[in-house]
């Protein structure tokens, strides 16, 4: 795996920069091949999408993406604390992706069985290699807590799940949740964490600077095997990072 760590003046400059490593990755697709994505929630990927389908609406092959989700809440798709429902309207409602390449987690399923129906959706969708579906590009979050999609600290065992997605409980609300695994994470070809704001800066500054304790959360547990790993950071998120040069 290769780390690459960016630290971005400005959330928009971090939002261009996803949108090259789309056109870049997409740029070798031949005809009928497809790309896909699973999209990460919460609200730091809400600015990525408004500016993507602000500024990329043309310059993006929509019509080639296939979208996925790397967790949702399980909540109806018209909640707003659903995924899904924030990526429509932020994202999908205003570009071409067609409908049929948009496979949202059903958070109004029951948890144990859309886990099971989701990954057999992503595995007919995905190529597999060893037998684990391969995303082209994974984009996750961090949580204040290090965990990511929704594998949280105290369910870090999820990672190591031998089920492509599970069902998690978010340790405050105790609300159920579908989350991908990390067999699944770390078999895709680029996996990008987007992390803004200062809130975010302690954490990680723990797991990229491996301070005590960071073998113990989620998100230290990212490592595509053999492949892109990026960290993307506008600059309150990276501001306990020290020699930042070093870290790549
Ligand atoms: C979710 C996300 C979760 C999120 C982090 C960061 O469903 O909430 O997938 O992993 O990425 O909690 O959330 P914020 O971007 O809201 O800080």
């Amino acid at each position: 795996m290769k780390r690459i760590i960016n630290i971005f003046e400005t959330t928009d400059d971090l939002s261009q920069f996803v949108a090259q490593q789309l056109i870049k990755q997409m740029a070798d697709l031949y005809e009928g091949q497809f790309f896909s994505v699973a999209l990460s929630g919460g609200s730091t990927p809400k600015s990525l999408f408004r500016y993507l389908a602000l500024n990329y609406l043309e310059q993006i092959d929509w019509k080639k993406l296939l979208v996925f989700w790397g967790d949702e809440r399980c909540v109806a798709p018209e909640s707003d604390e659903s995924n899904y429902r924030m990526a429509r309207e932020n994202l999908l409602d205003l570009v071409p992706v067609p409908k049929e390449n948009i496979f949202r987690i059903m958070g109004e399923n029951d948890p144990a069985e859309e886990a099971i129906r989701y990954a057999e959706t992503v595995k007919k969708h995905l190529p597999s290699l060893h037998g684990i579906p391969q995303f082209d590009y994974i984009l996750l979050g961090l949580g204040e807590d290090g965990h990511t999609a929704s594998i949280f600290p105290d369910q870090i065992r999820l990672f190591q799940s031998n089920r492509l997605y599970d069902v998690a409980t978010h340790p405050q609300s105790g609300q159920k949740r579908i989350s991908v695994t990390g067999s699944v994470i770390n078999q895709a070809r680029m996996v990008s964490f987007i992390v803004t704001g200062e809130a975010k800066a302690e954490m990680v500054a723990r797991i990229l600077e491996k301070k005590p304790g960071w073998e113990h959360l989620p998100a230290s547990l990212v490592h595509p095997e053999n492949e892109l790993l990026y960290w993307l950071l506008d600059k309150k998120a990276a501001q306990n990072l020290h020699n930042t040069d070093q870290l790549n």
